[in-house]
């Protein structure tokens, strides 16, 4: 199959009023001459980015939508597909918490399932059904993490909740694999957003920690693979050295040494 090519083109991005999924749909309008649609619950900040995405050329459109709602997220399928084709969907609204599994409130469990896991597969199913039914090979990534790749203790819901959209988004590309559109897994290491910040983790992980990749660098690579249609990629010499680590090494060894990395940050009783 042909490259994806983007230019011209409508391209979803979910999580666009921060973090990776802003400087994705940056780099979607700069570089690729797409027209991103943004969606997020903030609707100011879509306001704003879209201003700046008319700077460069782009029309950009957006959709303030709750990933958690059901009837928000057929409505950003149906705002996205209606009117004029979607030539590819990024699935990037993410949240994590950081701390005790018995500490994280039933109610952050039910946002960051629904967010990360339910409207994962509720909106790629929508997507991957329409990007068969057009047949000029569209295609989807899901944004995952290198959380996928072991167990998570101090994130154990958003570890796991990540190891479900990275099997979940390679089972999807092997259904499709002779279907004119791809599906990509993207797994990034730490990023330096608010995401680490606001989780209470950006002390020790931030800009200046090895493991901790630029925004833009990584949204750079996140969009290499996806128009290259990888099926799984994992941004950065480091990551991909850790990835292979946790693959040899004992699961239970793994494990321990991202508890005690994550003991360090944790906050105090
Ligand atoms: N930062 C990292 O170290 C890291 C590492 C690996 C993978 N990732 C993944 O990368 C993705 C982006 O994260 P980030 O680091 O860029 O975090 P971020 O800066 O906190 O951005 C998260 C984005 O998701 C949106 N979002 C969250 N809940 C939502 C909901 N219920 N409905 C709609 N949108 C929602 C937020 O928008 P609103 O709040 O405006 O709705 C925001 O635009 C996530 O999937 C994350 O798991 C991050």
């Amino acid at each position: 199959m042909q490259k994806l090519d983007l230019s011209n083109k409508r391209v979803l991005v979910t999580g666009a009023s921060s973090g990776l999924g802003l400087e994705l749909a940056r780099q979607l309008a700069r570089d690729h001459k797409a027209h991103p649609i943004l969606v997020a619950r903030r609707r100011d900040r879509l306001e704003a980015l879209a201003k700046e995405l008319e700077g460069v050329g782009a029309k950009p459109e957006l959709v303030a939508a709750d990933m958690t709602r059901p009837d928000d997220r057929a409505r950003v399928f149906n705002e996205t597909t209606e009117q004029a084709p979607l030539a590819a969907a990024i699935l990037n609204a993410g949240v994590t918490y950081f701390g005790h599994a018995l500490e994280q409130s039933a109610e952050s469990v039910d946002g960051l399932i629904a967010t990360n896991v339910s409207a994962v597969v509720d909106l790629a199913v929508r997507y991957v059904a329409y990007f068969k039914r057009r047949g000029d090979g569209g295609g989807l990534l899901l944004v995952s993490s290198m959380a996928s790749l072991q167990p998570m203790p101090y994130q154990a819901v958003y570890g796991a909740s990540k190891a479900f959209v990275t099997s979940f988004g390679q089972a999807l590309a092997e259904e499709h694999a002779d279907d004119p559109l791809s599906v990509t897994t993207f797994c990034p290491g730490g990023i330096a957003t608010d995401m680490i910040e606001s989780a209470g983790m950006g002390e020790k992980y931030n800009k200046n920690h090895p493991m901790v990749m630029g925004v833009e660098p990584c949204a750079k690579l996140a969009l290499d693979a996806f128009v290259r249609r990888d099926r799984v990629y994992v941004p950065g010499a480091l990551n991909k050295l850790t990835a292979l680590s946790s693959k040899l090494a004992p699961m239970s060894l793994v494990t321990k040494l991202v508890a005690r990395d994550y003991r360090e940050v944790l906050p105090k009783r």
